[in-house]
């Protein structure tokens, strides 16, 4: 019997097996912490289909990823992990929450190399900005730890950054979520457009960017379709009238 283990802000987290869980992708988007929610049939699929595809891309550049498989549905499978509670952001460009924590920086300044940040995982507490010396003090992680994910983190941004640049699309930042595995690190959750920021040629967003700017699911959709078929992802089935979430 499958059942159902989490439920979260974008995804829904079932229990297929003691090491499988499928990862469900809701027909929600939020914002401001939650704080602002709607209805946006279609976008699990588009997500669940743009993460499967991404992880297959880093999995190409020999990082190692929870996926197990994909049906084409707005579900993944995928490697059930203890996961480390922190969320690593890499930024190549300064955006969002960075240019309030430091007004010194202008907007789309690059970052060279990528400033990596970590937030310790905890929605009562807002997932607060720790420095690596806080997660080494409290025995989050070794310092060996610590390298190895800073490494992978950098990596798999690497990747994703000339993966995108090939498309002509520019990679400005990203959140990324780990998991043990044996003594090393896989990458976890997912990697979509409400992960990460992606411009366009003309510096449109083809991210949740758009959400937050305009509220307009419609608009949200427009962009993650495009997003997609930039990707060469042909998304089936996608609803054309509102669904259960
Ligand atoms: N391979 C995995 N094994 C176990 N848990 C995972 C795995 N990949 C992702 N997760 C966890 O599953 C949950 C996915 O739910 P979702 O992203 O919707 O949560 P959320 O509302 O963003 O809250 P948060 O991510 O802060 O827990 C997250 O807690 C994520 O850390
Ligand atoms: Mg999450």
């Amino acid at each position: 019997m499958i059942h159902i283990l989490y439920e979260g802000k974008s995804k829904r987290v079932y229990v297929k097996s003691d090491n499988v869980l499928i990862m469900e992708f809701k027909d929600e988007v939020t914002a401001g912490d939650g704080a602002v929610k709607a209805l946006a049939p279609g976008k699990g699929i588009l997500c669940a289909c743009i993460s499967a595809h991404l992880f297959k891309v880093v999995e190409g550049f020999g990082i190692e990823t929870h996926l197990l498989g994909y049906d084409g549905s707005r579900r993944i499978e995928v490697r059930r992990l203890k996961m480390v509670p922190l969320e690593v952001i890499v930024r190549n460009f300064s955006y969002g929450s960075l240019l309030k924590r430091v007004p010194l920086y202008k907007k789309l300044e690059p970052l060279v190399p990528p400033l990596v940040e970590f937030h310790y995982k905890d929605d009562s507490l807002h997932d607060p900005l720790v420095l690596p010396e806080d997660v080494l003090r409290v025995g989050l992680l070794t310092k060996r730890e610590l390298d190895r994910l800073v490494e992978l983190s950098l990596l798999v941004n690497h990747s994703l950054s000339r993966y995108f640049r090939s498309l002509g699309l520019r990679l400005v930042d990203i959140k990324l979520e780990f998991g043990y595995w044996r003594d090393d690190f896989v990458l976890a959750d997912e990697i979509s457009g409400d992960t990460f920021r992606v411009l366009d040629e003309h510096n449109n967003h083809l991210d949740k960017e758009v959400f937050r700017m305009t509220r307009s699911v419609e608009s949200l959709l427009k962009a993650y379709k495009e997003l997609a078929s930039r990707l060469g992802l042909r998304v089936e089935a996608l609803p054309t009238h509102a669904q259960g979430a």
